[in-house]
C-alpha cells in the first residue's frame, strides 16, 4: 500500500473525470448510477473515453444502446450441431474498445495496482504481454486512464491486431514484436524479463496474474450463470459442462464459479497441433489466442475435468465457410439452416469455433441429451481474422464452390468425433499440474511453495474472495 501514490492517482483521475467501476457493477451493470449510464450510452463504444470503463462487462446490448439482464448469447440449433444437448455460446465481441472480452482481464489485473498505489502513473509503464487481444485490452485501458503502456505479442499474430495497436499506442516502439506465432510464449517471457530490468516497467503478465483468474471467476462466471438460467427457464435443463479454450486460463476460471453454482464440469480446449495438456506436446497452430506450449500459472489444473484437442485445420476451414457468401449459401440453401442463425456465425472467431467443436465432441463422448446444457464462450468474432481468411482461401486456389463447402462442412463439422478428448483422472491432473513446474519454478523464478499451494482449492478461493472484496476500496478511491 502506498497512500501517497493512491492519493496522487485519485487526483489525477479526478481531473480526467475518471471513475472506476466496482466488481458488483460489472457483475450487474443495472447497479451503475443513472447519470453514469446516460453518459455511457452517449459515448461511442470504441471511444477513448473513461465512460467506456462502465462497458467492460458481459451485458452490453449488441447495438450498445443499453445494458441487458443476461449476456448476449446464441443457443446453437440442434440441426446445426447434430446433437441434442444445448450449447450456449456467450458472446465476447460486445465488450467495448477491442471487440473481445480480454479488456476485462486487463482491467482486473490493473485495478489492484491502482488501488494499492503500486502503479505510479508519473513513473511506471504498464507492460502487457499477450498473444494479441489481452495486450490490446491493456493498451486501451491504460490509454483511457492516461497511463503509459507497452504491448508485447508474437510477430505472426493477425494483421488486424497490429493495425489496431498502431492506432492506439503513443509510439510504434511501444509495440514489441517477439519471434514466432501463437504458441511462442517463452519468447514473450524472455522479452518481459529483459524489460523488467527497468524498474519502471510493470509487467502485467496475464499468464501469472491471479487477478486474471479472479476477475473471470467473479464476473464472467456469474454472468454466464445468468445466460444459462435464462435459457433454462422453467425447464429441467442441467448445466453439465463449461468449455473454454485456454490461453492464459483466465476465461477458464469462470468454470470454477459455474462448478460451485451449477455443478458444471470444466473442460479445457487446446489445439491438436500444440497439444501441451493432452500429450505434453508442442507445435505451431493458428487458433489465435490459445494454446501456448505451457501450463499457465493461473490455470487451476486440479479443478479441471476434461481436456479436448481441436485441429486448426477445422477452425481455419470453418472460418472460411462461415464468412463467405459461398459458404453461407451452402449452409442456408443446401443444408437448410435458419438464415438468421447463419448470418450470426461471423460472431465466432477461431477460438470460438474451437470451443463449439470441443463442446460437440464432449456432448458425443458424454452422450448428453436434450436436458443437458454446455456453457461456452466466443471471445471474439471473425472480423479480427479477415486476412487469415484470405490465406485459407488461397489453399483452395482454383475452386471454392458448393462442393468445396460441402467437403469442408462434412469433414470438419458433421464428422466430429470424440478423438483427442480426455476425462482427467487424478493422475492426469497431477501430470498436467507438474508440467507447469518447468516453466514457473525452473524458468520464471516462482517459489516452490507458491507453485505447490496451487494444488489446494482454498488457494484459488482466497484470490476470488480478494477480488470480490475490492468494492469498498474502489468506492473509497472514487470519492477521494
Ligand atoms: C481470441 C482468444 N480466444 C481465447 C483466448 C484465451 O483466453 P484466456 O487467456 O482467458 O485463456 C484469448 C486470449 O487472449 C483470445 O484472444
Amino acid at each position: 500500500m502506498n497512500s501517497l501514490v493512491i492519493e496522487k492517482t485519485a487526483n489525477y483521475f479526478k481531473q480526467k473525470g475518471i471513475l472506476l467501476p466496482t466488481i458488483s457493477e460489472l457483475q450487474n451493470p443495472h447497479l451503475i448510477d443513472t447519470d453514469i449510464k446516460n453518459k455511457v450510452f452517449k459515448t461511442d463504444k470504441d471511444a477513448m473515453d473513461p465512460a467506456n470503463l462502465f462497458r467492460v462487462h458481459w451485458f452490453n446490448k449488441s447495438d450498445h444502446t443499453n445494458f441487458l439482464d443476461v449476456p448476449e448469447h446464441i443457443v446453437l440449433p440442434d440441426e446445426f450441431t447434430g446433437i441434442e444437448a444445448k450449447i450456449i455460446v456467450n458472446l465476447g465481441r460486445y465488450f467495448p474498445l477491442i471487440t473481445a472480452h480480454k479488456v476485462l482481464a486487463a482491467y482486473g489485473c490493473l485495478l489492484p495496482r491502482i488501488l494499492n498505489g503500486t502503479f505510479d502513473y508519473s513513473k511506471h509503464k504498464a507492460v502487457w504481454p499477450s498473444t494479441g487481444n489481452y495486450c490490446r485490452g491493456g493498451v486501451a485501458i491504460s490509454k483511457i486512464l492516461g497511463l503509459k503502456s507497452v504491448a508485447i505479442l508474437p510477430e505472426g499474430m493477425s494483421k488486424e491486431r497490429f493495425n489496431w495497436l498502431e492506432k492506439w499506442v503513443e509510439d510504434k516502439k511501444d509495440i514489441i514484436k517477439t519471434k514466432g506465432t501463437e504458441s511462442n510464449v517463452k519468447e514473450i517471457y524472455d522479452a518481459c524479463n529483459e524489460l523488467e530490468k527497468d524498474k519502471n516497467n510493470d509487467i502485467i503478465n496475464q499468464f501469472n496474474e491471479y487477478y486474471n483468474y479472479a476477475i473471470h471467476r467473479s464476473i464472467t462466471g456469474s454472468s454466464f450463470e445468468k445466460s444459462f438460467l435464462k435459457v433454462k427457464g422453467d425447464s429441467n435443463l442441467t448445466a453439465r459442462l463449461y468449455v473454454s479454450a485456454s490461453g492464459s486460463s483466465g476465461t477458464l476460471a469462470a468454470g470454477d464459479y459455474l462448478k460451485e453454482s451449477l455443478n458444471a464440469k470444466i473442460a479445457v480446449v487446446e489445439a491438436v497441433e500444440c497439444p501441451t495438456l493432452l500429450y505434453n506436446g508442442y507445435g505451431e497452430h493458428n487458433i489465435q489466442g490459445i494454446g501456448d506450449k505451457h501450463v499457465p500459472l493461473i490455470h487451476n489444473v486440479m479443478n479441471s475435468d476434461y481436456v479436448v484437442g481441436v485441429s486448426d485445420e477445422a477452425t481455419n476451414n470453418l472460418n472460411l465457410l462461415f464468412n463467405t457468401s459461398e459458404g453461407k449459401n451452402y449452409l442456408k440453401k443446401r443444408k437448410g439452416f435458419d438464415g438468421e442463425f447463419v448470418d450470426r456465425l461471423p460472431e465466432f472467431g477461431f477460438s470460438s469455433i474451437a470451443n463449439i467443436i470441443a463442446s460437440i465432441k464432449l456432448a458425443k463422448k458424454m452422450k448428453l441429451t436434450k436436458d443437458d446444457a454446455i456453457i461456452t464462450v466466443a471471445t471474439d468474432g471473425a472480423d479480427l481474422y479477415e486476412t487469415e481468411l484470405a490465406k485459407t482461401k488461397k489453399h483452395f486456389s482454383k475452386i471454392y464452390d458448393q462442393i468445396t463447402c460441402a467437403e469442408i462442412f462434412a469433414k470438419n463439422f458433421e464428422a466430429i468425433t470424440v478423438d483427442h478428448t480426455q476425462e482427467l483422472s487424478q493422475i492426469d491432473k497431477e501430470r498436467i499440474f507438474n508440467l507447469g513446474y518447468y516453466t514457473w519454478v525452473e524458468q520464471q523464478g516462482i517459489s516452490l511453495e507458491e507453485f505447490e499451494n496451487r494444488r489446494n482449492q482454498s488457494f484459488w478461493d482466497k484470490h476470488y474472495k480478494d477480488m470480490i472484496s475490492l468494492d469498498e476500496k474502489i468506492k473509497e478511491f472514487n470519492s477521494f
